[in-house]
């Protein structure tokens, strides 16, 4: 570096002297309008820190002048969602899901409102996409127990299945070993004949005529005669290849020696009837609802 006084040669720009390997540099002085804009943002922070919420002091921090929170806006837009919540949740209350369903704005509302629903207080049984598990049923399919109406859903959720509800629907499948009504034999024909309902091929050569008898005297009153079920009674279909225990022949053995009874609680009380509803309507739109 050489350092030197500032040279003023006419027609040249004047430096201020500094040079680096015969490179030297200009005096110019800043652009007009950066210097402006620069002292412009000075004026504006100054205007901002009284107006606007902005210094940290030890406890809190200065308001400014006009008194912004954006934690202020924040709840009172979070207000105005409840606000217009309730009045969905209103009419939510007052229809019965049949009508829900016929209100595309009620409709799109009771669904979302029933997913989150779901999510909180059903998905630890059925699963979050509602497929269910063992024991458990699949509320994505065609396939119900106790039915897949909008009425059945809605009596299903409210009362619970074998709950402690009054109202609850019930209906329990004797347990044939355990209470001995069959024999081990006996059970075990009248599993073949039920492994043989559900699979045309291996009817014929599986089903133990005796099986048939039992299947006719102990189990037609609840599953139908021709084992397809009866929804009333909560009694599955057992001609179909979804299985709520399990379809291989050991649990269907061990279903009708021991008997399952599966136990869903009622939700009458514990959520609002409008969230009910909103359950009712989402689990009938999965794609099984009748
Ligand atoms: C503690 C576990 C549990 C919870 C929580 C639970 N369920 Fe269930 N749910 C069951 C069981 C078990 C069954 C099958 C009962 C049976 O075997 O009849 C069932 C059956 C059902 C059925 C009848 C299905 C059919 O085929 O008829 C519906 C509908 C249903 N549940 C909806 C719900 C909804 C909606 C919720 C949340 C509000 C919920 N369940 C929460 C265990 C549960
Ligand atoms: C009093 C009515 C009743 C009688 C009688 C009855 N069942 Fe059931 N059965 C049910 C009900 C209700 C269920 C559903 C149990 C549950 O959801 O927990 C069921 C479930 C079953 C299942 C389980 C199906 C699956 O999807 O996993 C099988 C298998 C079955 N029954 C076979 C029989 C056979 C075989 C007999 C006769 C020996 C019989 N049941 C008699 C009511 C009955």
């Amino acid at each position: 570096m050489n350092k030197s006084t500032p040279e003023t040669n006419a027609g040249e720009p004047e430096t201020t002297g500094h040079e680096w390997d015969g490179i030297s540099e200009y005096n110019n002085p800043l652009p007009k309008w950066w210097l402006y804009t620069f002292y412009a943002t000075i004026i504006w922070s100054i205007g901002y820190w009284i107006v606007m919420p902005s210094w940290p002091l030890i406890s809190g921090y200065t308001k400014g002048v006009i008194g912004y929170s954006q934690r202020a806006t924040v709840e009172k837009n979070i207000a105005d969602a409840k606000a217009a919540q309730s009045v969905y949740l209103s009419r939510i209350a007052e229809l019965q899901p049949a009508a829900i369903i016929q209100d595309p704005e009620l409709f799109t509302f009771a669904l979302a409102g029933g997913k989150a629903a779901f999510g909180d207080n059903c998905a630890p049984c059925h699963g979050s996409g509602a497929q269910g598990f063992v024991g458990y049923p699949n509320l994505n399919d065609d396939d119900w127990l106790w039915g897949g109406s909008l009425e059945a859903i809605e009596t299903t959720i409210r009362y619970g299945i074998r709950s402690n509800h009054d109202e609850t629907r019930s209906n329990d499948m004797p347990a044939f070993l355990t209470d001995e009504i069959l024999s081990r034999a006996e059970v075990r024909q009248v599993t073949d004949y039920v492994v043989a309902l559900s699979d045309p091929d291996r009817a014929a050569a599986e089903a133990a005529p005796r099986g048939a008898e039992i299947f006719a005297e102990q189990c037609a009153a609840c599953h139908g005669e021709d084992g397809r079920g009866i929804a009333e009674l909560g009694a599955p279909n057992l001609a179909d290849p979804i299985w709520l225990f399990g379809g291989d022949p050991a649990a269907i053995y061990d279903t009708i020696a021991t008997s399952r009874n599966a136990m869903m609680p009622a939700w009458e009380g514990r959520l609002s009837p409008a969230t009910i509803k909103q359950l009712t309507v989402y689990v009938h739109s999965l794609g099984g609802g009748e």
